[in-house]
């Protein structure tokens, strides 16, 4: 009991009342990590649709894995692609963009763990973390003697990083200043260290990631426009998990065995009503939401099978804000953006607005939508969707 409680407060919960809302707290990332990762022993493709392999040894050992991300839609499989592509040209600069929770460092790591040089090390620094000062001895080290304190010479972790990647998380947070040395490493690879004056030389992957809008903080005057464009060369989009409905289950899944190894617990399943709400959450804090809601389920639950109360999603977020509605009076609503909308990002919309109401039946879609089934295939694959075909 002691020791469900101390781990209830190690995920925010703070109150376990009817009459007081719980608070879920999202834990931050350590702020640096270094980590050298061995390349996995199995030679594998860059995504094996049908074999299990990787197995977490779960109830299901169906579930597959690719280096630590879990994800079978379409959206998924293209990232494991575009994955081993980058993997493979040595050195290359990656940008991953994605929203919070994405999975970003993950895929930053399955860079890195695909190339040539994974057993080489992987330093990763969070650019939020640290204040400026101490962010630049971090990157660069410093001299003996480049201030009171510095007793003798300190290595960077881009040093440390000398033979394989460095992981630059929240680079949209780099002050301006450092942005500059940042590009100089980029473009010639050489740094000097605080206070030092020569030039040191690496061979490093610089891999950087971010949930802010680079080019929106270019016109703000808060990036500098040429390392914009140094970065903007290979972009990874993480997708948000609201647009991969059919990996949403399979990771509550995952989480929640996870979460009862951990705590000791034996909740089941999902309830079929819970399963619904996970589908119809929008997932504003993306897979990290997930889990940690999922833990928080295991946790509380007291009938060992998840209930929605245990979700505690809150009645007012269940439904996604579709573009595309029909209203109680059966008119039909289309929410313009103001920004304006392009035809095939509104019928994009409208496609997956009505698999999620078919459940992905690709027959069912296309009756609602009265479209020939070959039409309705037509569409799914155009936009990288998934579908169940019963035919
Ligand atoms: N596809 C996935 N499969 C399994 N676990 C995942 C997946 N995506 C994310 N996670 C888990 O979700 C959590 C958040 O992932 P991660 O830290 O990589 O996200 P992020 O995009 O870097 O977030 P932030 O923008 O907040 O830094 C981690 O615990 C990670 O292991
Ligand atoms: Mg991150």
């Amino acid at each position: 009991m002691v020791n469900r409680k101390k781990n209830l407060l190690r995920l925010g919960i703070h109150q376990v009342s009817h009459d007081h809302p719980m608070r879920l707290t999202i834990p931050r990332p350590k702020p640096i990590i270094i980590s050298y990762q061995a390349r996995p022993s199995i030679n594998f493709p860059a995504y094996l649709p049908d074999e299990p392999f990787l197995s977490f040894g779960m109830e299901s050992s169906t579930l597959k894995n690719y280096y630590n991300i879990l994800g079978q839609c379409a959206a998924m499989k293209k990232l494991y692609d575009n994955i081993e592509k980058v993997a493979h040209s040595p050195n290359a600069t990656v940008l991953i963009l994605g929203e919070s929770g994405t999975g970003k460092e993950l895929v930053a790591r399955a860079i890195h763990n695909a190339s040539a040089n994974a057993s080489e090390p992987f330093v990763e620094i969070n650019c939020t973390t640290l204040p400026d000062n101490l962010l630049e001895t971090e990157l660069f080290g410093y001299e003996k003697g480049a201030y009171t304190d510095a007793k003798q010479m300190k290595r960077g972790l881009l040093e440390l990083a000398d033979g394989g990647s460095f992981f630059l998380d929240e680079i949209g947070d780099l002050n301006i200043q450092l942005q500059a040395k940042l590009l100089k490493v980029l473009d010639e690879q050489v740094f000097r260290r605080v206070g030092g004056v020569e030039n040191i030389r690496v061979t490093i992957r610089i891999v950087a990631a971010t949930n802010r809008d680079l080019f929106d903080l270019v016109q703000k005057q808060l990036f500098r426009e040429d390392l914009y464009y140094r970065l903007d060369v290979i972009t990874i989009k993480v997708p948000p998990l609201r647009e991969r409905d059919i990996d949403i289950i399979m990771l509550a899944e995952h989480f929640r065995v996870l979460a009862n190894k951990e705590h000791g617990r034996n909740v089941r399943g999902f309830s079929e009503q819970s399963k619904e709400m996970l589908l119809r959450y929008p997932w504003p804090g993306n897979v990290r939401e997930l889990k940690n809601r999922v833990e928080r389920a295991v946790l509380l639950n007291e009938t060992s099978v998840v209930d929605p109360d245990d979700l505690n999603l809150g009645a007012g977020h269940i439904v996604k804000n579709y573009p595309v509605r029909v209203n109680a009076v059966d008119k039909l609503e289309i929410n313009i953006p103001s920004h304006g909308i392009s035809f095939e990002e509104l019928e994009k919309a409208v496609i997956r607005q009505v698999m999620d109401i078919a459940k992905g039946n690709v027959s069912k879609a296309a009756r609602l939508l009265k479209l020939s089934r070959e039409t309705m295939r037509y569409r799914i694959k155009k936009y990288g969707m998934n579908g169940i075909d019963d035919d």
